[in-house]
């Protein structure tokens, strides 16, 4: 039975915690910015950086099934155990379709996205105004329930450091 996640569980754990908050706080600054070069750099960034979390989480999942993680305190109840499981697996889930709503969005929205100016990402659907409206929608709502997903991770991450002082967020480390 593992006790401890692997060096690189933790390094992509940490590394995607970064980009995320990054992506977040970038996400939410430049959409309210008036239309200027410095607006379109900008999402040229985020789209960058969003792509790049698509392909960490699709790395972090494929170490995830390879290198089980270690087992949950014995001390949570059935219910905790469920909230924990189903909180990591609305993550993983929130962290595969959010970059994927945002490259459909560029797509419908006609701004095919150009990773780091040089790899052109093709575009999965056509060009539709309306449609692009709608995953702007999504793509924002997503956003929204990913930050109140994170506010319930981190929260329970210090309630087992704090409360009942159980090596849960050490492991991490
Ligand atoms: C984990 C990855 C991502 C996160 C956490 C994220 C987060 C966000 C957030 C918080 C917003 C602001 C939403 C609002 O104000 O309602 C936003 C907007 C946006 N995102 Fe992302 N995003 C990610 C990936 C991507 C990707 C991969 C693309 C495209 C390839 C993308 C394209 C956009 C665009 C174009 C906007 C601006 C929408 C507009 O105002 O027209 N995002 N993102």
């Amino acid at each position: 039975m593992n006790t401890a996640y692997t060096p690189v569980a933790k390094g992509l754990h940490w590394l995607m915690a970064v980009l995320i908050l990054g992506l977040l706080a970038l996400g939410l600054y430049m959409s309210d910015l008036p239309l200027s070069p410095q607006k379109l750099q900008l999402y040229s960034w985020h789209k960058w950086a969003g792509v790049t979390a698509f392909l960490l989480v699709w790395l972090r999942l494929a170490w995830r099934v390879t290198h089980r993680p270690p087992a949950l305190p014995d001390t949570l109840s059935p219910l905790m155990r469920l909230a924990a499981h189903a909180g990591h697996a609305a993550l993983y889930g929130l962290m595969l379709v959010i970059p994927l709503s945002g490259w459909l969005m560029s797509s419908a929205k006609g701004f095919q996205t150009v990773w780091f100016g040089v790899w052109p990402i093709p575009d999965l659907i056509g060009k539709d105004k309306a449609l692009g409206d709608i995953l702007k929608e999504a793509h924002g709502a997503l956003n929204w329930l990913l930050m109140l997903t994170l506010a319930g991770h981190v929260g329970a991450a210090l309630w087992h450091h704090f409360v009942l002082k159980d090596d849960t967020l050490r492991r991490m480390r």
